[in-house]
């Protein structure tokens, strides 16, 4: 059984005071709500601590966006795993689309973060999608087997129950536009069955692989009913109490 996992990758949005109060607001509602999935959040570096903080002892994840890929060092403005760790936090976002585009993060690079958090001992939360020429060129396939082939390289089996895949096509990240459901669900198929060939079938059975772009509580439902789709990682509805609430209570 996979459990579900909801994550809220709050992205650029959140001061470190405005984080702590609706992180609070949101875990006392989600407790009242009787929320019964697997729960991150992923705030702004600097928002992390307050947030810590304000969830601490209600079993919400505390996730960081990135980090670096080295353990220290003079690299300017980056934040390295040990740090993150010192704070508590055990989990990280790597290979999300914007930081692909954005700042031109490749799959060896973002390979080299995986390996260090590994390392690390910390839990990932990967994510890989398409953008719209390179699915309507029918590239889906090829391009998300680099990325996992790329971005998994030298990932021990053993270790492979760290790790958590976000199937985020890039065309629905922001624009309202959700994958269907069945689009949706057969992409997280063939990432399950890239993970079977690559791994083993049992660890592609217990991989968790949610579902991001314009998640909202009108499309949770359908897209949680799919056989592939184990949670969401949600942007811009997971930055309100009102809108996250129904997405993190989808089951009840
Ligand atoms: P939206 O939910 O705002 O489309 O963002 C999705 C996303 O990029 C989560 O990482």
């Amino acid at each position: 059984m996979r459990k579900p996992y909801i994550a809220g990758n709050w992205k650029m949005n959140m001061t470190p005071s405005a984080g702590a109060a609706f992180a609070s607001d949101l875990a006392r509602a989600a407790k009242e709500a009787g929320c019964d999935v697997k729960m991150m959040i992923a705030p702004p570096f600097v928002t992390i601590p307050a947030v810590l903080e304000a969830v601490k002892g209600t079993g919400i994840i505390v996730a960081a966006q990135n980090m670096n890929d080295h353990k220290s060092g003079a690299y300017t403005g980056e934040v390295s795993p040990e740090m993150l760790k010192d704070l508590g936090v055990n989990t990280v976002i790597l290979g999300h689309s914007e930081r692909r585009s954005y700042y031109g993060e490749s799959d060896e690079f973002i390979n080299r973060k995986v390996l260090l958090a590994i390392e690390e001992g910390m839990d990932v939360v990967l994510c890989v999608g398409e953008t719209l020429e390179e699915r309507e060129s029918g590239r889906l396939e090829a391009v998300l087997s680099s990325q996992l082939e790329g971005d998994l390289k030298d990932v021990k089996a053993s270790d492979m129950a760290r790790i958590t895949i976000a199937y985020e096509p890039v065309w629905a990240i922001g624009t309202g536009k959700t994958a269907t459901p069945e689009d949706a669900d057969s992409a997280h198929a063939f990432i399950r069955g890239r993970i079977a060939e690559m791994y083993s079938s049992d660890i592609a059975q217990n991989l968790i692989i949610q579902y991001g772009g314009s998640v909202n509580a009108s499309n949770v439902k359908a897209l949680m009913a799919k056989e592939n789709i184990d949670g969401a990682l949600v942007g811009g509805a997971s930055l309100s109490v009102e809108k996250f609430l129904p997405i993190i209570t989808f089951n009840k």
